[in-house]
């Protein structure tokens, strides 16, 4: 459930009329509900409870400060995989301790930083890595924290580009392998090895997979607790998915995947922690935008947006399927017909959906792209030199510019010119 609901025939989020947003900003934009925020928040940790718990937001699927801030505020840890997400956690007030740092390829002036500001532990991903954090940590005398990622081979049965947990993925270790290199951490003097950590991909509408792999790494538990490790700490990973296609899907909720996780990994006595971005951020945002155009060509008629695949490039990468609603409620029974939805990128890979059925629209009509707040501003680019579109909070009847669009004096002040030009 999300908090954008048609209010007197008009869509809107939490008590703000979009259109009222559209009027003061300009579109497009993305807007993010606080109420929505919360409550996916409070879903994982209410499944959860009463096991000891930390749920630790994905940040990379939603980075803006103020939005780390509303989540930070009600107590959840963040999940970093750079330097910079690290700088936004710690920017929104979260402490180290509630920080993760995850990620295949940490560099050292990012593990230097995160040692600095705090950190709750490293989840490190190879043996290249364990020595290179050891060097660090001996460097400025002191010892990391750290899990290590195991690769369980499981099929997530998500689309290719997102799935993480088989064996010819890049990421982690191979589980079979889990004694050999947890015998390594153990002997480098710069680390402490508390725990395991698992991911094994995104957007997952079946249980199953989770299960496979969370039953390996409980065996796993016992089995490098018998070799003389310490585990404390379990790292599940994110990856749980929403209803793109609100008419046809219905991905298993917080609370199943709560039970699974007390099912297979409850009784070890270890504190759990996951990693969630997409089901806290994804339907708590929208992307808003303009019909500048309706064109009709020969076999179909293309509904030209002001939004493009520079702003939300899920479709154009993975063949995403996003909702898009009128902002102004059509009339129960009005007639649709389906139109290439489409932005002005000088290329047919901008392409948001083909054939999707909408009630007639004219230039000024404004449209909502539905479950755009996880992967979409943060992957938003300036191809086309298109400025990134501003970022917007609602809670109750206020809303905040949180990210404000850049002029084109800001997007030209970043060029220099060499010295002999
Ligand atoms: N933890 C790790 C180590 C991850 O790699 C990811 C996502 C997550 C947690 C959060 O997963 P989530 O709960 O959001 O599914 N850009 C793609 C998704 C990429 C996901 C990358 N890793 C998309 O738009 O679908």
């Amino acid at each position: 459930m999300d908090h954008f609901l048609y209010r007197d025939g008009e869509l809107h989020a939490e008590g703000v009329a979009i259109a009222d947003i559209a009027a003061t900003v300009g579109t497009p934009f993305y807007v993010y509900s606080t109420a929505t925020l919360t409550r996916h928040y409070r879903l994982f940790t209410e499944a959860l409870s009463p096991l000891p718990h930390l749920v630790c937001f994905a940040i990379k699927s939603l980075s803006n400060v103020a939005v780390l801030k509303v989540l930070g505020d009600l107590g959840a840890g963040m999940d970093v995989v750079s330097g910079g997400e690290y700088m936004r956690a710690r920017a929104a007030g979260v402490p180290g301790d509630r920080i993760v740092f995850s990620g295949v390829g940490k560099t050292k002036p990012e593990m230097r930083l995160a040692l600095e500001g705090g950190i709750r532990q490293f989840n490190v991903e190879s043996e290249p890595e364990l020595r290179a954090l050891s060097e660090v940590c001996v460097s400025m005398g002191v010892r990391a924290p750290i899990t290590i990622r195991v690769n369980p081979d499981v099929d997530a049965k998500t689309h290719e580009k997102i799935a993480t947990g088989k064996k010819e993925n890049k990421f982690g270790i191979p589980i079979d392998r889990a004694s050999a290199v947890y015998a390594e951490a153990a002997a480098l003097p710069g680390l402490q090895v508390i725990g395991i950590d698992v991911h094994i991909g995104s957007q997952l509408t079946d249980l199953a997979p989770f299960e496979a792999a969370y039953l390996k790494v409980a065996d796993l538990t016992h089995r490098l607790r018998a070799e003389g490790h310490t585990i404390t700490r379990l790292d599940l990973g994110g990856g749980l998915g929403i209803p793109y296609e609100r008419s046809n899907e219905a991905p298993p909720l917080p609370l199943d995947y709560g039970a699974l996780i007390k099912r297979t990994v409850g009784d070890l006595g270890c504190e759990i922690e996951i990693e969630p971005g997409r089901l806290i951020s994804g339907n708590a945002g929208l992307l808003v935008a303009s019909v500048i155009y309706v064109k009709n060509g020969e076999d179909r008629d293309f509904l030209i947006l002001d939004a493009a695949m520079n702003d939300l490039i899920r479709p154009a990468m993975y063949g995403a399927h996003h909702d898009i609603v009128p902002v102004v409620e059509p009339a129960a029974g009005a007639a649709q017909q389906p139109f290439d939805v489409v932005g002005p990128v000088c290329e047919t890979g901008d392409t948001f959906a083909k054939a999707r059925h909408l009630t007639a629209q004219q230039p000024g009509d404004l449209v909502a792209f539905r479950s755009a707040g996880a992967y979409g501003a943060v992957m938003a680019s300036e191809y086309n030199t298109r400025p990134l579109i501003p970022e917007i909070l609602v809670k109750d009847d206020h809303f905040a510019v949180i990210r404000a669009r850049p002029t084109f004096d800001e997007i030209l002040g970043r060029d220099t010119i060499p010295y002999w030009l």
